[in-house]
């Protein structure tokens, strides 16, 4: 054991090979704390070429390794089972200027979220993806994991935004490519099988992205509905009538209470309404007028209100945002993340809370999520020594109702049981196959995403 530790520090530096349990822990429990494993070590590179060599090492020693990029990840795929070297990727942090021409900036996989946010509006253009998680969050864990969040409705997921990427494989060779060509048809995708791949395949170092318009003029308004029913109505509308339309999320009164009561928020509305749904729209010029006109006459709103200064985009936002925290103030949920059609949507939520009672009576479920692509966030407290049964019953459900049993969290260690549920047994195979071919040894993330 301590021979390859001594390797490790000779490629990345005494400092930044963590053996001790004290420093080990921050990275060896999720952000639900609800996965958590021992590692053999943490080892903390800081250039592609160390990636390369620390992998070379774990390679020739036979040592598993799992990836880590800003740990905010919630299907238990950064977090070690036991024994597996964790690579942390968060000293991977340099951000090259924004080209203004191809509208693309190259950074390296630890930059985070909130970094390259900023990084792009500071040069007159923005990054397509936004999510809750943005201070922690980075870049290549949500690539690894194809993240999706709150404008995948405007742009896309994680995903759309690759234009390139680096990537250290398996045995330690770096694949490199990030011209960002838009157009580039020699031969297979590499970029996008490692999108979404969720660490299984390769390492991801640094990524050329793609960059969108940075839109100063924002009008958020949170929308008090009677149900499902009524938010799916409100949401045609809005896809139908408003161009600059941006974000469509939703949430339900027991998540509002726990987010009013864990945030100290005052009621949003003098009624309290079935469901509640959030607009927001982005445009070059104010779209305040198109949004108003929209509420007013369409007859799924019950009660609104808007705001378009900074305070109050964040006071409406924040009614949705704060749920994650919110609920793991509540305790340690057990989060399922689904989605189905939008036809389906309104009997599954309907079914959702009497068929995880059915197998944990003291359970809850509190449902919110992305609207616009159907995608539910299932976050059941109280579930007890019946997650598992929790989990099953669930994703079954959304199984019969032609859904995915991961909308854009991933498969992790959480759900590689029910793969099957969403793949079928040839996708499943012609996976395996991939992953035998690149990773022959099943060195990286072992036990995540395929089942064993
Ligand atoms: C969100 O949409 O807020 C995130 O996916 C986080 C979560 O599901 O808790
Ligand atoms: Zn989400």
């Amino acid at each position: 054991m301590s021979d390859l530790e001594d390797e490790l520090r000779g490629i990345v530096g005494p400092s930044h090979v963590l053996v001790d349990g004290d420093l080990r822990a921050p990275y060896e429990t999720d952000w639900t704390r609800r996965f958590t494993g021992s590692a053999r070590c943490v080892v903390r590179p800081g250039s592609t070429a160390e990636v390369s060599a620390v992998v070379r090492a774990c390679a020739a020693a036979g040592a598993p390794i799992v990836v880590q990029g800003g740990n905010t990840g919630l299907v238990g795929a950064g977090v070690p089972a036991g024994g597996e070297v964790l690579l942390s990727l968060t000293r991977l942090g340099r951000i090259e200027p924004v080209d203004p021409v191809e509208a693309q900036v190259t950074v390296e996989a630890g930059v985070t979220l909130e970094k390259l946010q900023a990084h792009a509006r500071a040069a007159g253009l923005d990054f397509g993806v936004d999510l809750a998680a943005r201070s922690a969050a980075t870049v290549g864990g949500m690539i690894a994991t194809n993240a999706g969040g709150i404008r995948v409705l405007r742009h896309g997921s994680m995903r759309a935004q690759v234009a390139g990427l680096e990537a250290v494989l398996p045995d330690g060779t770096v694949l490199t490519r990030l011209t960002g060509l838009a157009k580039d048809n020699t031969g297979y995708d590499l970029n996008q099988l490692l999108a979404g791949s969720e660490g299984t395949l390769a390492i991801l170092t640094r990524a050329r992205l793609k960059l969108v318009p940075l839109l100063p003029a924002r009008v958020v308004a949170l929308v008090a509905v009677a149900g499902t029913d009524a938010a799916l109505d409100l949401l045609a509308a809005a896809r139908a009538r408003l161009a600059a339309l941006s974000a469509a999320e939703i949430f339900y009164p027991d998540g509002l209470d726990l987010v009013r009561s864990y945030a100290k928020l005052p009621a949003p509305f003098t009624e309290p309404a079935g469901a509640y749904v959030v607009l927001e729209c982005a445009g070059r010029t104010d779209p305040t007028d198109d949004v108003l006109e929209l509420l007013s006459t369409c007859d799924a709103v019950e009660d609104a209100t808007v705001a378009s200064d900074r305070a109050g985009l964040d006071r409406l936002w924040s009614y949705r945002e704060a749920h994650t925290e919110a609920i793991s103030a509540a305790g340690v949920p057990t989060k399922l993340d689904v989605c189905v059609p939008l036809g389906e949507l309104s009997t599954l939520v309907a079914e959702l809370p009497g068929a995880v009672t059915a197998v944990a009576p003291a359970a809850r479920a509190i449902l919110f999520g992305h609207l616009n692509e159907g995608n539910l966030h299932v976050n059941v407290l109280d579930a007890g020594e019946r997650a598992e049964e929790v989990t099953d019953a669930v994703l079954r459900l959304v199984a019969a109702h032609r859904g995915s049993i991961s909308s854009e969290h991933g498969v992790g260690r959480a759900k590689a049981p029910w793969l099957a549920l969403s793949r079928t047994p040839e996708e499943i195979a012609a996976m395996r196959r991939i992953k035998a071919a690149l990773d022959p040894a099943g060195l990286l993330n072992p036990g995540v995403l395929l089942p064993h």
